[in-house]
């Protein structure tokens, strides 16, 4: 039996080692403990009588033990009990949020006439290329695909008009200074543009060591009091430069930084936008903390003609950021101005995938349901989107397994996808009919249980298989599921979250998904990664909240442990979807994916073309490729072309040795693959992979790929560098006129009838309005022939380093030397001893392969063709017609360091003039 002494004690223990948290949880804990401190002699001391309220005393903090031990440490069969009183409740201060809807506003249409003569277009003025607003500018404006174009103030003003448009809608000054202090020339020059064109500008006044009081802007009537702390920012309703931003609330508390400008004016130029008041700390009169300042002026050009917006502050302030958008979409006349309409679609992952213990309950799925309404009142067609993997059903405990019943029985409330039956990650399945069966089994469930299958969407565990592609998902997806949409956070990469992007793969649409912060783990307030107040900042005007500002479609995963414990998704999102009512007039809703995608590409059609990256530039891409692909498996150099160069010839040459080698041949084109530049890249990178030799089955260390049409390809150096950042470049160049020429007796060759049915000349001085076919053969003798606008393109995207220029003729005329160079640019060790294995056939007329010592194997009929020179007219205007090309190549040759210029483009050049 336990005396009153020993379970004092036993008490007093249990409670030791949870002190010093009780005392950090609140004054009820810090005033139990002290009263059980302060009674305990008491009940030593006093034997009868007192037994009663010891044992109630112990039962309390026995209770409170376990309290603690439940609510912090793990999950206990108690903690279901006790757990739930940490919920957070959506409590988002807004006078304008009546209830659950809210008092209906009206966004300003900023378009006027005056847009339709300027381009949508930003020009940024910074002070340095590295400075800390100037980037966060930038960042804003990729964020919502604002084009612009960043200059360094103080050097001379780029070309402000193209034809009679004005190429940019706004000036934005990083340092509203330097627009103030620009030398006259230059400010009288961009003030006439601003003028001319309806242009506004821009200017954040920049913190400042000195503190100006009263000061004048030079040149206005306007005054500036610098380096103060503000509070309690409010808009002004009457501005017409509020679009995306609702006036009505005030954002209370300090304001971020201790620097902040406020004006005063005394013109009717100015009107204020937005207002903040003295922080109350800084020892001022209850009237002066109380006045409220411009922080952010307008001025409506009354002045001087040109209408302005100027911030007392940096874009740190998120209500700024707002107010940035806005004003660019007001000096602008609309050109710049983004959509109000944000689609909004929750995923809530792995409905019924947890551990016992983590999972819905009854409750949960009650509350779930319950938030699901009161947000469809703000949020029209709001519907949560459930992923199911069937064979976790009924795992949980068996107050879980009722939640999984009421889940099903509400089956039509929510929306409804397919995850995977097992929730195995798809690019770990090597087999098809594996996968498919696993798939097909989800689907079996589904239609067991009543939840709908054709939404035609569906999401891969952990981004798996999706980006980068495991061919066999999309597959099986098309197959079993008819899978017309899905997202991923993965394309291009994670971070950074405002470049992500989506794509079209096999008739597949894959959306960007967006990140909303909580995560399988943060199922728990105090274990959210800096607590309630992190969270908050987020919704309230932070990531999150600026996530759905700059996104027009909005795709977020949760997982189903964020709707169950603390319910954290459901504060998240019922208070996020709260503040946004609150702060901008931004429409909110929500549509099936399906529709979502077809929006989405709508609205970006550009994108529905992918860009394949390497998924061994990306550690995060690593880990959801599959085990038996490697990079490794990819070309190291690239022969580009262009083509009848000689690039068969060189392609043979390399071919030779033994540790190089080439892709499998292709049926479509030849030996060629021709993956970059034609319609083969959307087969994607498992198609192109295959056909290189895995490397534990390949001799050859140097992989190459060589496609003479890659040259000239317009989208292809972009394409080739998302794969093949570090692969070298090789590519031959001959007298363009000579290629020409080549190109024409080759499809002659091949019986083209266009070529056998027109002269050279003919085809070559063909007009614009001539038929297509002969335009066509006319635009692919002369075009690759440009070979200082191909090379610019690809040392757009590729340092000059890794290129290498072969000069043809020397191909032809001493391949040896010209592949001995190669070698050495292409670090090929050992280098291979060409001179024992190529030799001139005076037959064919060109160097050949040297087989069995004294014969040799030249290139087929179709390489080294007999056909007439070509008329000296035709030659003499093909040299005027590269005259500029070829002038601008020797320029750029010198520029890459070439001591010499090819004696062809010598030749090329000579005479030009008189001809
Ligand atoms: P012609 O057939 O017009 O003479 P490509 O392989 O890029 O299509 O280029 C074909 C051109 O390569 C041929 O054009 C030929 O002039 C040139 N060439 C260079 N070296 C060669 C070689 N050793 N054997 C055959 N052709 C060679």
């Amino acid at each position: 039996m336990m005396t009153e002494n020993s379970s004092t004690m036993v008490a007093a223990s249990l409670y030791k080692p949870l002190l010093p948290f009780v005392e950090r949880k609140g004054s009820l804990m810090i005033g139990l403990r002290r009263q059980m401190v302060s009674r305990r002699p008491r009940c030593i001391l006093v034997k009868q009588g007192t037994v009663k309220r010891c044992v109630a005393a112990l039962l309390v903090l026995s209770i409170i033990s376990i309290f603690c031990y439940t609510r912090y440490l793990v999950n206990t069969p108690f903690s279901s009990l006790m757990r739930r009183d940490s919920r957070l409740e959506p409590s988002i201060r807004c006078a304008i949020l009546s209830g659950a809807t809210r008092v209906p506003a009206v966004a300003h249409d900023h378009r006027s006439a005056a847009r339709l003569r300027i381009d949508p277009k930003v020009l940024v003025f910074v002070e340095t290329t590295y400075s800390r607003l100037g980037r966060e500018i930038a960042e804003l404006l990729v964020y919502n695909r604002i084009k612009y174009k960043v200059e360094v103030s103080g050097k001379s003003l780029p070309v402000l008009t193209n034809l009679d448009k004005g190429k940019y809608g706004v000036i934005v000054f990083e340092n509203l200074n330097k627009y103030l202090q620009m030398d006259k020339w230059n400010r009288e020059l961009l003030d006439k543009y601003c003028r001319e064109y309806s242009v506004g500008i821009v200017g954040f006044n920049p913190p400042s060591e000195e503190t100006l009081v009263g000061a004048q802007l030079r040149g206005f009537p306007l005054f500036i009091h610098t380096n103060l702390r503000l509070k309690d920012a409010a808009l002004n309703a009457g501005s017409p430069v509020l679009r995306l931003t609702r006036a009505g609330e005030t954002a209370w508390g300090e304001l971020p930084g201790e620097d902040w400008t406020i004006f005063s004016a005394n013109h009717s130029t100015y009107e204020p936008l937005a207002w903040a008041t003295r922080n109350s700390e800084d020892f001022l009169s209850a009237e002066m903390s109380r006045t409220p300042l411009a922080t952010v002026i307008q001025d409506h050009g009354v002045y001087d003609g040109i209408q302005r917006v100027l911030f007392g502050g940096g874009l740190r302030f998120w209500l700024h950021k707002l107010l940035f958008l806005d004003s660019l979409s007001y000096l602008s006349h609309g050109q710049l101005s983004v959509s109000l309409q944000r689609f909004l679609l929750v995923d809530v992952d792995d409905i019924f995938v947890g551990e016992k213990g983590t999972r819905l309950r009854k409750d949960d799925v009650v509350a779930l349901l319950a938030t699901q309404q009161r947000i469809q009142q703000l949020v029209p067609g709001f519907r949560f989107n459930l992923g199911f993997s069937g064979k976790y059903f009924h795992h949980g405990t068996s107050e879980e397994n009722l939640g999984d019943d009421l889940l099903l029985e509400n089956v039509d409330s929510f929306m409804w996808f397919s995850h995977m039956w097992n929730h195995q990650q798809p690019h770990l399945y090597d087999n098809i009919t594996q996968l498919e069966m696993d798939m097909t089994l989800n689907r079996e469930f589904a239609k067991e249980h009543g939840i709908p299958v054709d939404s035609g969407y569906s999401i891969a565990p952990h981004h798996s298989g999706v980006y980068p592609v495991h061919e066999m998902l999309y597959e099986a997806w098309k197959r079993v599921w008819n899978i017309r949409v899905t997202s991923t956070e993965e394309y291009p990469h994670l971070r950074p979250a405002r470049l992500r992007r989506g794509f079209i793969h096999r008739n597949i649409m894959v959306l960007p998904r967006q990140t909303c912060g909580l995560f399988t783990h943060t199922i728990m307030i105090q274990r959210y990664p800096g607590g309630r107040e992190k969270l908050d900042e987020a919704i309230q005007g932070g990531e999150l909240f600026q996530t759905i500002v700059y996104n027009p479609i909005n795709i977020f995963m949760t997982h189903m442990s964020n709707y169950g414990n603390d319910r954290l998704a459901l504060y998240t999102f019922e208070s996020v979807i709260k503040f946004l009512q609150c702060w901008t007039n931004l429409r909110l809703i929500t549509a099936p994916p399906l529709q979502i995608g077809e929006r989405y590409f709508q609205l970006y059609p550009e994108e529905g073309d992918p860009v394949w990256g390497n998924p061994c530039d990306d550690v995060r891409h690593q880990r959801i490729w599959s085990h038996n692909k490697t990079c490794e498996q990819l070309p190291r150099f690239l022969v580009i072309g262009p083509q009848k160069t000689g690039t068969t010839a060189l392609y043979t040459f390399l071919s030779m040795h033994p540790d190089i080698s080439s892709n499998f041949p292709s049926p479509d084109t030849f030996e060629e693959i021709q993956f970059f530049n034609g319609k083969n890249y959307y087969r994607g990178l498992d198609w192109y992979m295959s056909f290189f030799p895995v490397p534990k089955n390949a001799t050859a260390r140097y992989l190459f790929e060589k496609s003479a049409t890659y040259f000239d390809g317009d989208l292809v150096p972009r394409r080739a560098h998302a794969l093949l950042p570090h692969a070298k470049l090789v590519t031959i160049l001959i007298s363009p006129a000579r290629r020409a020429y080549s190109w024409y007796q080759h499809t002659r060759a091949h019986g083209d009838q266009v070529a056998l049915n027109y002269s050279f000349h003919q085809v070559i001085t063909a007009s614009d309005t001539s038929p297509k076919p002969l335009r066509e053969l006319r635009n692919r003798c002369l075009n690759p022939g440009k070979y200082s606008q191909h090379l610019e393109r690809w040392l757009s995207y590729y340092p000059p380093q890794q290129l290498h220029i072969i000069d043809g003729d020397q191909l032809r005329s001493n391949p040896v030397e010209t592949m001995n160079e190669l070698q050495r640019f292409l670090k090929i060790q050992p280098p291979f001893d060409y001179s024992k294995h190529l030799r001139y056939d005076p037959k064919k007329g060109f160097f050949c392969q040297v087989v069995n010592e004294d014969h040799t194997k030249c290139l087929g009929r179709s390489k080294g063709r007999q056909y007439p020179p070509m008329e000296d007219k035709s030659y003499k205007l093909l040299q005027r017609y590269y005259l500029s090309h070829n002038t601008a190549l020797v320029k750029l040759l010198k520029r890459l360091g070439h001591r010499s210029v090819p004696q062809w483009l010598k030749d090329d050049l000579s005479d030009t003039v008189t001809a």
